[in-house]
């Protein structure tokens, strides 16, 4: 039917936004579609409201606190894209809507290099106790200078086992090279370029677990990786393994990883990601001094976080204006997208 989608006929398809984001990227959208958002930076789109508020849409711009899956696609019978503002989407059921003709795009490379500082910074700081001692002096706890006080363990030198080694992986191992470090890496295939890049050697995960001192999980989350470290991997490793998660909270067992780090090993964590986000306070990893933990900071510059929604809006331009997206998840869902001229394709 024409102008069910909006952009046939000359009318501007109808796109929504579920967070107020940068200007710059609302007004990616704005130039090329009727808007409609969620007019909180802060607090997600409550369900009841996304449901209701998707009816019309012909594109959605969701973040990775929606959930994309049957009920959305049936709430909103228009949608031909859905632009995640973020490079996983284990938020979105990627089969239903590959099946119903619906275009996933997502944000990748402009957030690598900012998350693999993140990883950095997790790493420094949980070996080096940086937590800790900042909580110690504001807890009054410094008493002198002691030979062992907070001693922790040292990352120049040491063996880095990269769990995981795409994009970001591969930006962590770079950085490893100026700290003299030994790397290894296990992902699903090798990656002959970061071996050749990094000096990397390919190991077997059990390997890789028992070698390194520190372990640094960067892998998608998928029904594979869902649950990937439990207490068996934990007991694998070294007592004074770092073990750090910046992928998804889902590929830990939190409960066994917490329990880990109550007897010691590994010797310490530092999280990115939870299994259930956001965390608290009363959530037992808070209480736990060997461990450093941060509310999903990844990619959480200024810089990147407004590229990301830039992308994202401009994903979502593109889809509906007859244009190429530049990040398509799906592309036979995309070639069905850009032919559909405005009837829809499920
Ligand atoms: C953040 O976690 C992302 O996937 O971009």
């Amino acid at each position: 039917m024409a102008g069910d989608n909006g952009a046939a006929g000359g009318a501007r398809p109808r796109a929504y936004l579920t967070r107020a984001l940068p200007e710059e990227a609302r007004q990616v959208v704005a130039a090329a579609c009727d808007l409609a958002e969620w007019n909180s930076e802060s607090s997600p789109v409550p369900r009841d409201e996304l449901l209701r508020a998707v009816h019309d849409a012909d594109g959605v711009l969701t973040l990775l606190t929606d959930r994309v899956d049957e009920q959305f696609l049936d709430a909103a019978p228009k949608c031909r894209v859905v632009a995640n503002m973020a490079v996983g989407y284990d938020n979105v059921d990627l089969e239903a809507l590959t099946r119903r003709g619906v275009l996933l795009t997502n944000t990748p490379d402009v957030l690598t290099e900012t998350t693999a500082d993140l990883v950095w910074a997790l790493m420094l700081a949980t070996a080096r106790r940086i937590v800790e001692g900042s909580d110690a002096i504001r807890a009054n706890a410094w008493g002198a200078w002691s030979p062992m006080f907070l001693t922790g363990y040292d990352v120049y030198g040491s063996t880095l086992g990269l769990v995981g080694a795409g994009r970001i992986g591969t930006a962590v191992a770079r950085r490893a090279q100026g700290f003299g470090m030994t790397l290894c890496y296990h992902n699903r295939n090798r990656v002959p370029a970061l071996e050749a890049e990094t000096g990397a050697e390919y190991r077997s995960f059990e390997r890789l677990l028992r070698e390194s001192d520190f372990i640094v999980c960067l892998v998608p989350l998928t029904e594979q990786t869902c649950g990937l470290f439990g207490a068996a991997e934990f007991a694998m490793m070294k007592p004074t393994a770092v073990f750090v998660n910046a992928a998804r909270g889902p590929v830990v067992r939190e409960a066994d990883l917490v329990e880990a780090l109550r007897r010691g090993r590994p010797w310490a964590a530092g999280l990115d990601v939870f299994e259930r986000e956001p965390i608290g306070a009363d959530h037992p990893l808070a209480a736990l001094p060997n461990a450093t933990i941060v509310p999903h900071l990844g990619s959480a510059t200024v810089r990147t976080r407004t590229a990301m929604a830039t992308l994202a809006a401009r994903n979502l331009v593109a889809a509906l204006t007859g244009g190429k997206p530049p990040n398509p998840v799906n592309r036979a869902a995309n070639q069905a997208a850009q032919t559909s001229e405005g009837s829809k394709s499920r």
